[in-house]
């Protein structure tokens, strides 16, 4: 988070803030205190489905972002509009804990920004009824359900007005922790990446981030390197029925993770992460095979044989692996828990991560490519969050003499990531209007373009009316 005058900001931005400012001065009621934010989206280069294992990943943020301006308001009420139409105008109180709006609902990432500082600022002596109001205008530009981050963009952005309109302030790698937690209250279990991206951007550069703690090292794009980004306009929506594969990974995952840790005797351990800080020289190869010495390649989700292997009672297996309450993971009671292949993505994809970013630094894109195009096999095959149309997408974009060619973010849809050379863009464009948009009859304007990593997020006070 930035927070100088100005910085991270592109003139088009100020333009928009200075125009939702006077939307909000017509509203009527602006204190004299105005500031706007801007928290950007983000394309993952490579190191998908690792961040909630505490694995790496090198996403880098884009030149597209959610735009907030905010006044204070006397009344313990947050009240929210959205320029976008499509997005009616909601009302909710400051209070302990919010209760969330109806699954799918666009307002519950305002909502959760502002629990997630609520919380923190809580555990740390600030009771909630300390908190002013705030009025906002949420103007959002990074396309929605495209795999690109919107709604971490708007709950980096809803939580970033907040604390500036209280006066509360946060080191960067502080609030990307505090914002990654937030989300949880969408009911998605995710990492910090989408977060820690939108909060530590930096123009022109990918960004090699490390959790737990997190570390972000901002890497150079090399001179002459484009990414292209396209969609393949298949919805990604992570409110509905994907949240429910996506926290399955999360406790696959997991429970490969505990797997792993008993044979190889390391106590209360739940992630692969952990296992891979405490493994000396670890490699994906050995810790693949201690997994399917020790396990079948899946468990029935009921975990009774699961906590079996493991030893332990399966009630407080389901409850550490998923929760209790209206927070808790409901997991489909007829698909599988995939741990051999999910656990094969995570570790060998963890390598590509490590591999890729000195790769970036050294400038060597066609090896870098190749990574990509690995990273997308294995999401497709051992990950199972590829579509037949993202495999045409990729397809048809390393047709078109792409470098190498990824889905990007969650999967399930959204958005592909292709790695070129700035004079090969044209040549990727042609090849994937002409094999996936013409024939799905899309309009590929405004589909698929190039994008720039850009700056993180930053909150700017507004000159009073
Ligand atoms: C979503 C989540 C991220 C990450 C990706 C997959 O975007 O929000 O935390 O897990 O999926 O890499």
């Amino acid at each position: 988070m930035n927070s100088g005058e100005d910085e991270g900001w592109d003139s088009a931005e100020l333009e928009r803030a200075g125009a939702l400012a006077a939307d909000l001065r017509a509203l009527g009621g602006a204190d004299s205190r105005m500031v706007a934010v801007r928290a950007p989206g983000r394309v993952n280069l490579i190191g998908e489905h690792t961040d909630y294992s505490g694995l790496p990943v090198l996403p880098a943020a884009i030149d597209r972002s959610t735009i907030i301006v905010a006044t204070a308001s006397p009344a313990r009420e947050i009240i929210v509009r959205n320029t976008d139409p499509e997005f009616s105008a909601r009302r909710f109180q400051i209070e302990k804990a919010i209760p969330a709006y109806p699954v799918g609902d666009w307002a519950n990432y305002v909502k959760a920004g502002i629990q997630g500082v609520i919380d923190h600022f809580g555990s740390r002596g600030l009771a909630e009824t300390k908190l002013r109001g705030a009025t906002m205008i949420v103007d959002g530009r990074v396309p929605v359900a495209a795999g690109l981050s919107s709604s971490s963009a708007l709950t980096v952005a809803a939580a970033l007005a907040f604390m500036k309109l209280n006066g509360l302030e946060l080191a960067p790698l502080e609030c990307a922790a505090m914002a990654a937690r937030s989300e949880w209250y969408v009911g998605t279990r995710g990492g910090g990446m989408d977060q820690a991206a939108s909060l530590m951007g930096r123009r022109d550069h990918g960004l090699f981030i490390e959790f737990n703690p997190l570390r972000v090292r901002a890497i150079q794009m090399p001179a002459g390197a484009a990414l292209v980004v396209a969609d393949s306009c298949e919805i990604a929506d992570k409110s509905g029925g994907v949240r429910t594969e996506y926290n399955r990974r999360v406790v696959e995952c997991s429970l490969a993770a505990r797997i792993i840790a008993r044979q190889i005797k390391l106590e209360g351990v739940r992630t692969l992460g952990e296992v891979v800080s405490a493994t000396a020289n670890w490699n994906a190869a050995d810790l693949i095979a201690i997994l399917q010495a020790a396990a079948p390649p899946r468990f029935a989700p009921d975990l009774v044989d699961a906590a079996r292997i493991l030893g332990v009672a399966r009630d407080a297996l389901v409850d550490e692996l998923l929760g209790a309450g209206a927070m808790g993971v409901k997991l489909d009671p007829s698909a599988p828990l995939e741990i051999f292949r999910r656990a094969r993505h995570v570790l060998t994809e963890t390598e590509r991560v490590i591999r890729a970013a000195a790769l970036l630094e050294a400038g060597e894109l066609e090896a870098m490519g190749a990574l990509m195009n690995a990273s997308h096999a294995s999401l497709a095959e051992d990950f199972d969050c590829s579509t037949a149309r993202l495999d045409r997408l990729v397809a048809a974009a390393r047709k078109g003499g792409a470098l190498g060619a990824r889905l990007t973010g969650a999967g399930f849809g959204g958005s592909i990531v292709a790695l070129s050379r700035a004079t090969g863009v044209e040549r990727i464009f042609d090849s994937i209007d002409r094999e996936y948009y013409a024939p799905l009859g899309i309009d590929p304007h405004g589909k698929r373009a190039i994008l720039h990593a850009g700056a993180g997020a930053s909150a700017i006070d507004l000159a009073a009316a």
